[in-house]
């Protein structure tokens, strides 16, 4: 058996050839049934001709609907009205599975497709986006791993919060209250001291409360944590690691960016240092712009898609106050206004697709903030410890995987950069 693809490359053209797929669309007229089949690797027309096959071969073609399986056996043969440019002259045409009529069809609405999300995950559609994720996590591996970092794991049952309580899961654990992780980071910071660069790809959970286009409420968290490390070094790394992902997927799935209408020569630029602003800076960019922003407001975002209008490449952002910043984020020594923690926002879409921060060695500073987030330190405690035993500078941040998906495949919402989503109103199929 090839691959659709081999076929198309015009390796095999006037052999003999078996091939195996669904079909995706099918025509007849008379005596030819024209059939286009699909494996993973792309789509080939299959002509059957009432004279050229068995009898029964030639009534399963003619009664085989759309995504019913087949397997086909015959020559190649280079035919410019063809998609592709060749086809598959049937010597064998065999139905595996007689599909019934298939529920999807041209003009579905958007909700629908998510009702039948188990079968829209085959759509030409779905399949490029797909490949380009897989893309996307090799190459996040590799890159993490390229650097010698190791990879390490955090449980998903946690008793505390790492990015503040409203946006948890909560989960009865055998009568007692625990909450989905938000996050690897409070554990990797302990791992870290045996390992000192340490990477995950792991879900996280966030009970996201808002309809949005950027927000899933299980999505694929990479992220980083390193020893030794300072906020400049971290923003380096993640530099590195999002030019590294533009630069492979380029280079694995060009025909499935241009499908999605992504020029791959938008990504080919993407490539460190990125711009790097200041939050107060960023305010007078947005000034510019005629948006305003209170001074200690986080930005939200139309704010960050106002600002990301002035770029072509992912921008760092840094400085947060510290009123809107996690507990664990250091204030910076030259001013306590201020954290020494940083977001990169991708252009065109203008999402936060990687947040990141040195680390506070201070327990009570941590203490502190903690209580004004309304959090309890004291299931804090074995965190602390981590500062109590040979503390070390150290950095990290986390990047969504679904967010970098979206963006580099141009997708209006996120919930289709992730075979099956999961948001405030969907957990089905
Ligand atoms: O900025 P966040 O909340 O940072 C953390 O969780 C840190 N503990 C990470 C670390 O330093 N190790 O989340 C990190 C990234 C965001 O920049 C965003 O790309 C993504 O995770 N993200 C989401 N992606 C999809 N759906 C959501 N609900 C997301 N929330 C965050
Ligand atoms: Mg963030």
């Amino acid at each position: 058996m090839l691959t659709i693809r081999e076929i198309l490359q015009g390796k095999h053209t006037g052999e003999a050839v078996g091939i195996r797929g669904w079909v995706h669309r099918t025509r007849s007229s008379g005596g030819l049934v024209f059939a286009v089949i699909r494996d993973s690797s792309g789509l080939v027309q299959v002509t059957v001709d009432k004279r050229n096959v068995p009898e029964k071969a030639f009534a399963g073609a003619k009664q085989a609907l759309v995504e019913s399986s087949v397997e086909v056996e015959g020559e190649v043969v280079e035919d410019e009205r063809a998609p592709g440019g060749y086809e598959i002259r049937a010597k064998e045409f065999h139905v595996v599975s007689f599909a019934e009529k298939f529920p999807i069809s041209k003009d579905k609405s958007e909700e629908f497709l998510l009702d039948v999300r188990h079968l829209w995950v085959r759509s030409q559609r779905m399949t490029n986006v797909l490949k380009v994720r897989s893309s996307v996590f090799g190459a996040t591996h590799d890159y993490f791993r390229s650097q010698g970092f190791h990879e390490t794991q955090s449980p998903s049952f946690t008793p505390s919060a790492c990015e503040g309580g409203s946006s948890q899961f909560q989960v009865d654990y055998f009568g007692r209250k625990v909450y989905l992780t938000q996050s690897w980071q409070l554990y990797a910071e302990a791992t870290m001291f045996g390992l000192e660069k340490i990477y995950t790809v792991a879900p996280s959970f966030r009970a996201e409360k808002s309809r949005t286009t950027r927000h899933l409420t299980e999505y694929w968290h990479a992220e980083a944590e390193m020893a030794w490390m300072g906020m400049d070094e971290a923003i380096e790394i993640g530099e590195n690691l999002i030019s590294n992902i533009c630069k492979t997927v380029v280079e694995e799935m060009p025909d499935e960016l241009m499908a999605l209408g992504r020029d791959p020569d938008d990504l080919r630029k993407i490539t460190p240092p990125f711009l790097k602003l200041k939050y107060s800076e960023a305010l007078e960019k947005l000034q510019e712009a005629g948006v305003e922003v209170e001074w200690g407001k986080d930005l939200r975002t139309i704010e960050e898609r106002e600002l990301m209008a002035f770029f072509d490449k992912p921008a760092v952002v840094t400085h947060y106050p510290r009123q809107v910043m996690a507990f664990y984020k250091r204030v910076d020594p030259e001013n306590p206004e201020v954290t020494l923690a940083f977001d990169f926002l991708a252009p065109e879409i203008g999402d936060e697709i990687i947040g990141g921060s040195e680390r506070e060695n201070d327990i009570e500073k941590m203490r502190e903030n903690l209580l004004q987030e309304g959090e309890d330190p004291s299931s804090y405690d074995w965190y602390f410890d981590t500062r109590r035993y040979g503390a070390v500078p150290h950095s990290g941040f986390g990047m969504g995987i679904d967010r970098i998906v979206q963006w580099i495949c141009k997708l209006n919402h996120i919930r289709d950069a992730i075979p099956f989503p999961r948001t405030l109103t969907r957990t089905y199929p």
